[in-house]
């Protein structure tokens, strides 16, 4: 068994992942001692991995794609917000030995908008496009912030009105077809669809936008993705991909397991240079 303490992030595929950079930069940063490495894991071979893992003495656990809602079922506990969103992004193995679950992506999309780029969400209307799992860990952190409404619009309409009816008890959410949105107007559009990995847009009007709005996507790339140059040609203030969103979900988990919160302006700065 190793000495010093080990993370990681499980995913499948995990080979372009930026979380073992971003977490050995936090580590260098707070001048904490931890080895943070990238496990290609199907979910076919989650339970085996995540047991070899904890018992080999790992401390902590990211997991994305295609394993957050196996993680959720796989905790001993969650947090509130983990609860609610039925899936989990962060596990850390407490000192009893059971695994705590949470969810740092939405409060990472939130820290992302109103502090890095200075975006209120108070009485915004807001438009989550898709209703997947993504839009699932965003919802609860975006409506603590007030604002005026949600409106999820998906291909698949049932799944968004079931989504806006989980959550119904945390203020004005509604779920719809695309069509249904086509006369209305938002100040915040967030792409939650996957539609951006495949370079594809949903179908979206070019009036949905308010003046001086913003384009948010979860997805990010080295390349605008299609929602970003989207917003950029519909008159968005600001067309955001989701890399902040990333280096703020992964400090959030980075203070869960050390108790130490990084700074992340310079390291999502740096990792922007890296792009262009
Ligand atoms: P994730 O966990 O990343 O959210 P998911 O649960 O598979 O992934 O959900 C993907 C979301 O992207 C869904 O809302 C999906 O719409 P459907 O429910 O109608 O399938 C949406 N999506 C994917 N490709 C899309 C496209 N080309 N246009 C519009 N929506 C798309």
């Amino acid at each position: 068994m190793s000495t010093i303490d080990q993370y990681a992030v499980f995913g499948h595929p995990i080979n372009h992942s930026k979380s073992p950079r971003i977490h050995t930069l936090f580590a260098e940063q707070t001048q904490q001692q931890l080895v943070y490495t990238a496990q290609d894991v199907p979910a076919e071979s989650f339970d085996n991995a995540i047991s070899i893992f904890f018992a080999q003495g790992g401390k902590g656990l990211n997991c994305t794609v295609p394993l957050k809602e196996l993680a959720w079922q796989r905790a001993d506990t969650l947090s509130e917000r983990a609860k609610f969103s039925k899936a989990v992004n962060t596990l850390v193995l407490q000192k009893d030995g059971n695994l705590f679950g949470d969810n740092t992506d939405g409060i990472g999309l939130v820290t992302d908008l109103t502090i890095n780029h200075n975006i209120s969400l108070e009485n915004k209307r807001i438009l989550i496009l898709g209703a997947g799992g993504a839009s699932r860990g965003i919802i609860g952190p975006i409506m603590q912030k007030s604002p005026t409404h949600i409106v999820i619009a998906n291909r698949t309409v049932e799944k968004a009105i079931t989504l806006s009816q989980e959550f119904s008890q945390l203020g004005n959410i509604t779920g719809c077809s695309y069509d249904e949105i086509k006369n209305s107007e938002f100040d915040i559009i967030l792409n939650a669809t996957s539609a951006s990995l495949t370079g594809e847009l949903p179908p979206l009007s070019s009036n949905l936008l308010a003046n001086n709005g913003t384009c948010y996507d979860l997805a990010y790339s080295n390349d605008p993705t299609a929602f970003v140059k989207w917003g950029m040609d519909n008159g968005a203030a600001k067309s955001l991909d989701g890399l902040g969103m990333l280096i703020e979900q992964a400090a959030e988990a980075f203070f869960i397991w050390r108790d130490v919160r990084p700074e992340t302006k310079d390291i999502i700065a740096l990792l922007n240079s890296e792009r262009n």
